[in-house]
């Protein structure tokens, strides 16, 4: 018998995603309902042809519901999370709110897929940056023992949520036509414009809020508690992709040729790494798309002792980054 789901935030830019990767990946429900603000209450969104009606996200919302994915923000995943876990429902949360917590798993299903068992009643979906970056590790990791990580990244407005898309792309439009517009969902120009990262900056160490979790989570997902993880974190001027350069530092020096064959055969993966095309992972050809790209897998020239391997990756935000892995940690419990 087939689950009832439940989507907190279905109107919000992953909420659409999540409709999205149940129809894509074809999973098997009985019934979806569609939760949302009281805003929303009364619209209808299609799902496998069938328009579905969204209805306001109460505390009474979960009576039935067997699995509840959350895309709504911590504050809504702190207060109705448990609510939906005490009405009976599996809740697979999107949101940072219990990504730390030690009886809630952190999973990416191609990393650590194992780690989904006994728990509380919620699995915590990683951020996107860490979602990305392990599923791109991890074939590295399994084989060689990682000793430092050094990350740059380039994030897409995705992340900031549906209202940040559409500013990026109604500030692009001023920008063409040279009219003055002011940015209210982001905190700086966005238009051929990059800026640091708008989570909240921590005044002593200067890192913000999402270099501190892309940290924690990395450690957490590849099992290694204090891996040195060195990151800056900025958005870029597009939409739904995060790309990163990745420095890895390895205990022994590992073969670039083997890198890539081992990268080439990794779950969720596709190796974008051809030197006479100058062609690698780029925004473009990964949105919309399932697959983690990498490529530009070369030799670390800052590090002389020849430990250190460099990439470059690139994701969905809002599928692997989000939405899909989220439907992939409700397959990998179903089975
Ligand atoms: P709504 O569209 O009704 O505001 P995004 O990350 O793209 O900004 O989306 C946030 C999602 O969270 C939307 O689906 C939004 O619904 C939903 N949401 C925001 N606040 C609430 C709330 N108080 N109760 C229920 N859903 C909420």
């Amino acid at each position: 018998n087939a689950p009832v789901v439940a989507i907190v935030g279905a109107t919000g830019a992953v909420g659409v995603e999540l409709i999205r990767s149940l129809e894509m990946r074809n999973f098997p429900l009985s019934s979806l309902r569609l939760l949302a603000s009281a805003r929303s209450a009364g619209r209808t969104m299609d799902f496998r042809g069938a328009q579905v009606p969204v209805e306001e996200l109460t505390e009474d919302s979960f009576a039935g519901v067997d699995i509840a994915l959350f895309s709504a923000g911590a504050t809504i995943s702190r207060k109705f999370g448990p609510i939906a876990v005490a009405a009976g429902a599996q809740v697979i949360d999107n949101s940072s709110a219990f990504r730390m917590n030690d009886d809630v798993p952190l999973v990416v299903p191609e990393v650590n897929g194992d780690t989904i068992g006994n728990q509380s009643g919620i699995i915590a979906n990683p951020n996107c940056v860490a979602a990305i970056l392990t599923v791109a590790l991890a074939p590295l990791h399994r084989k060689h023992t990682i000793r430092r990580l050094n990350i740059a990244t380039y994030q897409a407005a995705s992340g900031a949520g549906a209202a940040a898309m559409e500013e990026l792309r109604q500030g692009t439009l001023a920008a063409i036509e040279g009219r003055d517009f002011t940015p209210e969902v982001l905190p700086h120009p966005y238009a051929f414009n990059i800026f640091s990262h708008n989570a909240d900056v921590d005044p002593e160490t200067g890192y913000n809020g999402e270099e501190l979790k892309v940290i924690a989570e990395t450690r957490r997902i590849l099992a290694r508690p204090d891996l040195p993880v060195g990151i800056t974190c900025i958005r870029v001027p597009i939409l739904r992709a995060h790309a990163m350069a990745v420095t890895v530092e390895f205990e022994e020096p590992v073969d670039e040729a083997e890198a890539r064959a081992l990268l080439a055969e990794g779950a969720g993966l596709r190796l974008v790494d051809d030197r006479a095309a100058n062609h690698f992972p780029m925004p473009c050809e990964v949105s919309g798309g399932e697959d983690v790209h990498v490529g530009r897998i070369r030799r670390d020239l800052g590090d002389p002792s020849g430990r250190s391997l460099a990439l470059f990756i690139a994701g969905d935000q809002l599928l692997k980054g989000a939405a899909q892995n989220a439907v992939q940690i409700a397959e990998a419990l179903r089975a």
